[in-house]
């Protein structure tokens, strides 16, 4: 019984003898192994440092040839005690994931024996942050919008989404993935249904880490993309048009004379959406028309300028077209000039810009050409739409 208590309180006394500590750092950082002998009256011949699992020492330091490195010179660990005063600290720098382990500094007394203490090194990743847009198209079904990942950290990251006034339109599913290096990714992926209504709203990625002094805020506009919705041709004075349409991202316009339009592959199947805008280009009169990206402008008003003009508006996603039949009838007299809303009467009636097209004698006649069928008219990839912002416009 007396044994045993001398025992216990001989191991009680030596664990206050050496005072050490655990360590957090983050990696790629510099942090100190504290290890400091107190009350020692017994003689230090040695100190040296184990690392766990090793039972063996990789750093011995004695009072004649300073610290020795027993597997090999680790530039990264550098002695920074003092052997007189009883200081075994080390310093260690350039912090790796493999340098978190339990480091044992044993101070070796004569003539008592060891004593030491137990370093726990602790280490922090943070993630690596970033986020993806996954370019959604216009659709009803939900589809992933957006993905937020915190990678590789340590301990896991928190990933989470602020979407404000979305609410339920919006919903993230995470997924968690161990790295056998002890890391975690974290990824977040937002889901919705790729409406116009969320397109531009502003959402938030927000990752929590306690490798991390603060949390990271990853600002977002949810981007739905889209081809080209409606074209219309709005006249912005006398003589200049502009074509307008809804596109994201931003349409690039094209204006151009068509000398007829683009026949369907099999003419007994022309329907209104077979067309695709014009069949042959005809040179614009460069004189007396200008052309600045959507805006097209006459300069003079001649009969020249008479015929079909097409804007089509194209991006990634897609191309519409617009039509717009002008008509000047009389000489250069800006007052006498006008555009008629022709091809648009064309089309309440039925009879296709082919008319105009039999007309200026530039395309071939098909036999379907007196079938009902050719009624519709080919004015864009999507007709009725379009047809009727013409209709307003002109
Ligand atoms: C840990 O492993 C992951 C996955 O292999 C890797 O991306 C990451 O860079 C590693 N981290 C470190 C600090 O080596």
């Amino acid at each position: 019984m007396l044994l045993l208590v001398s025992t216990f309180l001989s191991t009680a006394i030596e664990a206050l003898r050496v005072i050490g500590g655990d360590m957090t750092v983050v990696l790629g950082g510099t942090t100190i192994l504290p290890c400091k002998l107190i009350d020692a009256e017994d003689t230090v011949i040695q100190i040296s440092w184990q690392k766990e699992p090793q039972t063996d020492n990789f750093l011995t330091i004695l009072s004649a040839t300073g610290p020795l490195f027993l597997n090999g010179h680790d530039k990264r660990f550098q002695f920074i005690g003092n052997f007189a005063d009883n200081n075994g600290s080390l310093q260690l720098s350039n912090i790796k994931l493999t340098d978190e382990a339990t480091y044992t500094c044993i101070f070796t007394l004569f003539p008592s024996g060891n004593v030491q203490t137990e370093i726990h090194l602790n280490l922090l990743v943070p993630p690596v942050t970033s986020l993806k847009d996954n370019r959604p198209t216009l659709g009803t079904e939900e589809v992933s919008l957006a993905t937020c990942m915190a990678a590789a950290s340590k301990p896991p990251a928190k990933v989470q989404w602020l979407t404000g006034t979305l609410g339920e339109k919006v919903r993230p599913t995470n997924n968690v993935t161990q790295h056998a290096n002890g890391t975690t990714t974290t990824v977040s992926t937002l889901f919705g249904v790729p409406t116009r209504e969320i397109n531009h709203h502003l959402v938030k990625c927000v990752v929590t880490s306690a490798a991390m002094s603060k949390e990271e805020s990853l600002p977002f506009t949810i981007q739905i993309y889209f081809s080209p919705i409606e074209v219309t041709i709005s006249k912005r004075s006398e003589d200049s048009f502009e074509c307008v349409t809804e596109a994201n991202p931003k349409a690039a316009f094209t204006w151009s004379r068509c000398s007829c339009l683009n026949e369907p592959d099999k003419p007994n199947k022309a329907t209104f959406s077979s067309y695709q805008g014009c069949l042959s280009e005809q040179s614009m009169p460069q004189s007396t028309v200008r052309v600045e990206g959507a805006t097209l402008q006459f300069l003079s008003m001649t009969s020249d300028l008479n015929g079909l003009y097409q804007c089509e508006a194209s991006n990634l996603y897609g191309r519409k077209h617009s039509y717009m039949y002008v008509h000047v009838t009389s000489g250069a007299c800006p007052a006498c000039w006008t555009l008629f809303g022709l091809l648009l009467f064309m089309i309440a009636f039925g009879v296709a810009a082919l008319w105009y097209s039999y007309k200026t004698g530039k395309c071939l006649r098909t036999e379907e050409d007196t079938r009902g069928e050719r009624s519709k008219v080919p004015t864009s990839g999507s007709p009725e739409e379009e047809e009727e912002e013409a209709a307003a416009d002109l």
